[in-house]
């Protein structure tokens, strides 16, 4: 949420603090702004709204100036008006900030005592007083920086200039990301790599509670404490090409349309091309662990829940799940030798970063299934299994899921051949079967045209059920919440057997109903509910292989056919139509599919 660049450098610095912002844009898109030094002093331009804004602003007013900050904002206090839009300033300082700052009520009326008058409704601007009244005091930049940050409760990524110090950027994390990239005579900072990859590929990652001098040629580094320390510099793979959306209209689309590579390279770090499984060695042995605990939010969390069915049915070993939010506060109970499972795309999500830190301090094991590999969940886990989906921007996920679940599903293989819950072949079954998906997947988008089509029906509905059983109720889930967060339709995903303890009142001819129901061993329950649907005018949409559709016997008003697969993999493939209903949707409302109102893609707040 929120994202932050920063560079001391030579050349003029506005193109590329516009440039670095539109890298971040999937963090948030309420307002946007740049602050940079002209002459000693501070100069700013602001705006409303998405990037473009701003960067049509600064055609007609352009900022020079070699070094400077950014900002794309997701607003937490205050609304999103220009006067709340970062960066936030005095005459001696500028500040852009990610996070928010718990105790920025005392900290304003302090201020507000002194004389500080403040032009905004924010928590940062809170930060810029305070830094400029130590300033006042007559304490340097790095004193009064220092000093003002341990003053701050709560999370934060921040980046701020100084008037009259042409040479010093000061940038400090606690709880927010924050990288360093090291350039020849310029130095960036920036809330990920993603933002800085045109840029540089040598990052340093900001430990919890460091702060750090940037200097056109050099950084000193302080922890918590303000001792000086280094942190490692690794060179990233990422290029700036990596974010074009290529030939399609949107991310999303890119992204979905991405799966079956991106499934591909993932597995061929997981199992070898005969079907064997290869995983890293794990730092606790799945024989004596008595329990399993899944934590993550959205997307993730309905991964997890996928993960929970394959642990238990494969590997026979009993797992708990929960959403992140709630389970850092839950005080959920332990066992010891259990291991924490943290499903996460960003690896920087707040909830899911706490969670993980309260199952540590419960003495579990932590491995994480991240698609970042230096982000803060992989650096503080035992060992991180990576989804390897590449850079995605989307802000609703698509192949980040469908790479957890290949994930999640060589996890549970893994455990299972471990504690001799699986036979080999059934194990080599299920392998084959992953090795198929990626064709599969292909074949099911080459068909995108029927989705196409109901996706204008669907447009019109105010609301829509997704029901599945089993390993596809996680789905029927993850499907509601696909088509509201980039629709808008109201959507709920529940499983079909509960379908008699309340959804079926909502059931009338406006209602559709899609149903997720391969010919598997729970497929005659779900086509019973199917009728019942349909016998109450309900519109049902079915999503089954073809001799699903042909044997339901109920008045389909729509329906999709998936190639048929083993029951185990069902999951990753049953994603793509949902995945497609949900954009195709969007784009017949014709609402902004990468950017939906109110969602950013990295939630660094709680
Ligand atoms: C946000 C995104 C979702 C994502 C969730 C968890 O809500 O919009 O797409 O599933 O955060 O994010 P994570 O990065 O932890 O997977």
């Amino acid at each position: 949420m929120c994202g932050i660049v920063g560079i001391n450098g030579s050349r003029p610095v506005s193109p590329l603090l516009v440039d670095g912002l539109r890298r971040l844009e999937y963090r948030g898109y309420d307002s946007a702004g740049i602050a940079t030094l002209v002459g000693g002093q501070i100069d700013a331009r602001r705006a409303e709204g998405k990037l473009d804004r701003l960067a049509e602003k600064l055609v007609g007013e352009p900022l020079s100036g070699t070094m400077g900050i950014g900002h794309t904002r997701w607003a937490t206090h205050g609304k999103p008006t220009e006067a709340n839009a970062h960066p936030h300033r005095t005459d001696k300082v500028a500040v852009v900030h990610n996070g928010i700052i718990e105790n920025y009520r005392e900290l304003r009326n302090e201020l507000e005592k002194k004389g500080c008058v403040f032009a905004s409704e924010t928590d940062t601007e809170t930060i810029a007083h305070l830094i400029s009244d130590y300033l006042r005091q007559g304490m340097s930049p790095q004193e009064a920086a220092a000093i003002s940050l341990k003053r701050l409760e709560g999370a934060f990524a921040v980046a701020i200039i100084f008037a009259g110090h042409e040479d010093l950027l000061i940038g400090a994390r606690r709880g927010s990301p924050l990288a360093l990239g090291y350039g020849d005579g310029e130095m960036f900072l920036g809330s990920d790599a993603l933002a800085l990859a045109p840029l540089t590929n040598r990052i340093a990652y900001l430990e919890e509670g460091d702060w750090v001098e940037v200097y056109k040629d050099k950084a000193i580094i302080h922890d918590a404490g303000d001792k000086i320390v280094e942190r490692k510099i690794h060179i990233t793979a990422l290029s700036g090409a990596m974010i074009g959306k290529g030939q399609y209209r949107h991310f999303m689309l890119k992204e979905i349309f991405e799966q079956p590579a991106v499934i591909g390279d993932t597995l061929s770090t997981l199992v070898t091309p005969d079907d064997i499984l290869t995983m890293p060695q794990m730092p606790f042995d799945w024989k004596t662990v008595p329990r399993v605990t899944i934590i993550g939010c959205g997307t993730a969390s309905y991964a997890g829940l996928v993960g929970k069915y394959w642990f238990e049915q494969l590997a026979r070993l009993p797992v708990e799940i929960d959403i992140a939010s709630e389970f850092r506060y839950r005080e959920a109970p332990m066992p010891a030798g259990g291991v924490t499972i943290v499903v996460s795309q960003s690896g920087e999500t707040a909830d899911t970063l706490a969670a993980l830190n309260y199952a540590k301090s419960q003495g579990q094991k932590i491995l994480a299934v991240v698609n970042v590999p230096q982000s803060s969940i992989a650096r503080a886990s035992d060992i991180v299994v990576p989804t390897l989906a590449g850079p995605e921007i989307g802000v609703a996920s698509t192949k980040a899921y469908t790479t957890q679940l290949a994930v999640l599903l060589c996890l549970a293989l893994d455990a299972a051949q471990t504690r001799g819950g699986i036979t080999p072949q059934r194990s080599k079954e299920i392998i084959h079967a992953l090795h198929q998906i990626p064709a599969q997947i292909n074949a099911v988008l080459r068909d995108e045209h029927h989705v196409q089509e109901l996706a204008h029906h669907i447009s019109e509905a105010r609301d829509v059920l997704y029901m599945g059983r089993g390993l596809l109720f996680p789905l029927a889930m993850e499907g509601a919440l696909k088509l509201k967060e980039i629709s808008y339709i109201h959507a709920e995903g529940y499983p079909a057997g509960e379908m008699k303890h309340g959804p079926i009142a909502l059931i009338d001819e406006n209602m559709p109903v899609v149903f997720l129901a391969p010919s598997d061993n729970l497929y005659e329950k779900t086509a019973s509910n199917v009728q019942e649907v349909a016998a109450r005018g309900g519109k049902v949409i079915l999503i089954s292989d073809k001799m699903g559709i042909a044997n339901c016997g109920a008045k389909l008003f729509h329906s999709i056919a998936v190639p048929t697969a083993d029951n185990a993999v069902l999951p990753l493939l049953y994603a793509v139509p949902i995945q497609l209903l949900a954009y195709y949707t969007a784009i017949a409302k014709g609402t902004d599919v990468d950017m939906p109102r109110n969602l950013a893609k990295s939630v660094t707040v709680e």
